[in-house]
């Protein structure tokens, strides 16, 4: 234990976090890329929970917790993280009961997958590698903060003093992951936002995929987070009014928790959404405005007016990014929570005029595949098997 090399490779995501780990594989010498589970799963919530004991919670424990204390409960921390830069002036998400920024949650989930790997090992990897936007260009604000939660979070491990932290742009470990030559548009729908990008593969040493990023990204504002807000909003106007009015305007710390139990139940019911073709949202017991339970039906036909012009900004996004690097139509490659929801793929495929890349093997689109692609490029970085 502990003198075999392997690397690391984590992606904080607005909504989720996944880690994968590479090592060599001694039978064979390939290098074997695997996911990290924690808490007995490869996705943890992208939540970091301060307990009163001081102890810091994240991902799924921060999550359950957060139901009975949603104030104590930092989610969605990564869009801060873009612009913070691991320094003191770093804006303050929350303050209480400790104070707490973009990088501290950054710092807090990465450990946690760090931690399980390196447990399980008993040694610190060589390489730390973590995903970043491809519009994060600027090295002083958000790659900087990353990397300082990096660095933070191999604090937590024995061993890890020579651990390099590498950052790796998300299209970029997509690209490796999917594999092959030539051009390829990634279009990254996540829970904060939808990022754009064209990647250049090439046949890399030792039969692996080099990519590289083109300048010249898109951001637009659609994210699964934001259609959660929206469904939420929508489930609220079909609810009694009185209760809409009271989780909507009241600061009383239960309806705060009814908000959150109820948005959390919207965020859970939505991939039921697309196989089901509708879900009945349980609706949360508020005395006396609600005293009871209830719920309200949302159909997969409320989503199309929500999402269908969400989904016309990315088409549109994707065809002027193309139309301005040369207007040709290299394979896409659609990714991220929402290109789960049925049509999304063939959709924009349809509307870019490019062909779907990966159809053959959903694992380059998966929820993992991209952390997968990340950790191959970090075992490449560290010459492992070599
Ligand atoms: N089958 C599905 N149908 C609809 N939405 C889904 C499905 N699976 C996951 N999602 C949603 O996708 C979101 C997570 O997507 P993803 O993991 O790509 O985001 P992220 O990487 O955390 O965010 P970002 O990359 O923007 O920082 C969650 O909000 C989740 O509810
Ligand atoms: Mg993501």
């Amino acid at each position: 234990m502990g003198d075999v090399r392997w690397v690391l490779a984590v992606d904080h995501g607005t909504s989720t976090t996944t880690g994968a780990v590479a090592d060599v594989d001694p039978d064979d010498g390939w290098t074997r890329v695997s996911t990290v589970s924690v808490d007995g799963a490869t996705e943890l919530p992208s939540v970091v929970l301060s307990r009163t004991d001081g102890a810091v919670l994240a991902g799924r424990p921060a999550l359950e917790a957060a139901h009975a204390e949603p104030q104590a409960a930092v989610l969605r921390a990564r869009d801060y993280l873009g612009a913070a830069t691991g320094g003191r002036d770093d804006a303050l998400l929350a303050t209480w009961p400790r104070p707490t920024t973009a990088v501290n949650v950054a710092t807090a989930l990465v450990a946690r997958v760090l931690q399980a790997e390196a447990g399980r090992r008993g040694s610190a990897p060589t390489v730390l590698a973590l995903v970043h936007p491809p519009s994060w260009t600027d090295p002083t604000t958000g790659r900087a903060a990353l990397t300082a939660a990096g660095r933070s979070a191999l604090r937590a491990v024995e061993g890890a003093g020579d651990t390099e932290v590498a950052l790796v742009p998300a299209p970029v470990a997509a690209a490796v992951r999917l594999g092959g030559s030539g051009p390829v548009v990634v279009v990254d729908l996540g829970g904060g936002g939808t990022e754009i990008a064209v990647v250049d593969r090439s046949e890399g040493a030792h039969g692996t995929t080099a990519a590289r990023l083109r300048p010249g990204t898109r951001t637009v504002e659609v994210g699964a987070e934001s259609l959660d807000d929206a469904l939420t909003q929508m489930v609220l106007d079909r609810a009694r009014p009185a209760l809409a009015d009271r989780i909507r305007f009241s600061a009383d710390p239960e309806a705060h928790r009814a908000w959150f139990w109820l948005r959390r139940g919207v965020h859970d019911a939505k991939a039921r959404l697309g196989t089901d073709g509708f879900v009945d949202i349980a609706v949360p017991v508020l005395p006396p405005e609600n005293p009871g339970p209830g719920t309200v039906r949302i159909t997969h036909a409320d989503l199309g007016p929500l999402f269908a012009p969400a989904l016309e900004q990315v088409g549109a996004a994707t065809v002027d990014l193309l139309d301005a690097s040369g207007g040709e139509r290299p394979p896409l490659l659609v990714r991220g929570g929402i290109a789960a929801l049925p049509g999304v793929r063939d959709w924009l495929a349809a509307r870019t005029g490019c062909g779907l890349a990966g159809v053959e093997d959903p694992g380059a689109g998966s929820s993992t595949g991209l952390v997968c692609g990340a950790a191959a490029w970090a075992a490449d970085r560290a010459s492992l098997g070599r």
